[in-house]
């Protein structure tokens, strides 16, 4: 019969008999699958193992301090971190189509990556972190547009790699306890599912510098609010938006004219549909006047309260 300590050992035990002595490369995203598949690989074949985490500047506060943290120096993980922002913000100045900006985001991750993975000699095996619905929901187009941004995809015509893919027979609730027996924290096993296009799609219109830094540290205070709160695990993912609107304020003596600040937090099964989450008003409460007083530049904050469908998860 069937136990994850039984796949681990066989998993390890496959690994090791096909890699051999060479070489494996990894995508690090940050998410449960990539970090999974590393832990794992680490066990299997150590510094064999190689990642690539690419920062693109368009992660949640603190993001990849933490992954590197966590799996560079708990784990031990062998990982080169490339820190790419100004590439992406360049590439994306002025891009105000939301699937222009995927676009832009995936196409640019691809190039990172691949830049990296030249200058590393001798590697036979990429690894990743497919999941089982990845193979049977590989044939729609809609994961595969998804699964762009998670999976490195697109290599370059003289890397002739084979893939290695240890989680291909499980689903997801399944790798958070493969996660959990590999001795991974909670928070990491149990993170709330993020976009590979990151903070991108969560301002409307022109991504700036100014306006990451707004939605990633109102984001950081809605998650903090939510964790003391000890909601983390009756909502399935929650989140700001910038949203590309002015209104006007009033602060002491002062009219502002700031932007509005929208927070969205759904409750779902996989994603697909979704409803609001009712949060408490004295967390939303709480929220909303730490975000217009720690972050410049806000001076409203709106409640989002649509369903999936007729609204997606994101706003673009
Ligand atoms: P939507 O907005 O389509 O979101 O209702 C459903 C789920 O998918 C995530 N999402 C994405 N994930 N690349 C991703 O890797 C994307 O471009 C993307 N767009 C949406 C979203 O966060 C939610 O969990």
């Amino acid at each position: 019969n069937w136990t994850m300590d039984g796949f681990i050992d066989e998993q390890i035990e496959k690994i090791r008999q096909e890699v051999g002595d060479r070489k494996v490369l990894l995508g690090l995203s940050g998410g449960v699958d990539s970090s999974v598949v590393g832990v794992l690989l680490q066990k299997a074949i150590g510094n064999q193992l190689t990642c690539i985490f690419v920062d693109h500047g368009l992660l949640r506060k603190d993001e990849a301090q933490q992954v590197m943290d966590m799996l560079g120096g708990k784990f031990g993980l062998n990982i080169i971190k490339v820190d790419a922002q100004n590439r992406f913000l360049s590439k994306l100045a002025d891009v105000t189509d939301p699937e222009k900006k995927r676009k832009i985001i995936g196409n640019e991750f691809i190039e990172v990556f691949n830049d990296e993975a030249i200058k590393l000699k001798d590697v036979d095996f990429l690894a990743q972190g497919t999941l089982y619905t990845d193979v049977i929901e590989s044939g729609t187009e809609t994961a595969q547009t998804i699964k762009s941004h998670h999976n490195v995809g697109g290599l370059p015509e003289e890397m002739h790699f084979t893939l290695i893919e240890p989680l291909n027979t499980l689903f997801k609730d399944e790798v958070r306890e493969l996660g959990k027996k590999l001795g991974m924290p909670h928070e990491m096993v149990w993170r709330q599912p993020f976009p590979g296009p990151g903070l991108g799609i969560r301002i409307m219109g022109a991504i700036t510098e100014d306006k990451l830094e707004i939605v990633r540290e109102s984001d950081w205070i809605l998650r903090d609010e939510i964790a003391k709160a000890g909601l983390e695990g009756d909502v399935w993912q929650y989140f700001t938006v910038l949203t590309n609107n002015k209104s006007v304020g009033v602060m002491g003596d002062y009219r502002t004219y700031e932007y509005t600040v929208a927070v969205r937090a759904i409750t779902s099964v996989d994603g697909m549909t979704a409803d609001f989450a009712r949060l408490p008003w004295e967390v939303l409460q709480k929220v909303s006047s730490r975000i217009v007083n720690e972050v410049d530049h806000v001076n409203r904050i709106v409640y989002d309260i649509t369903a999936k469908p007729p609204a997606t998860v994101e706003w673009e």
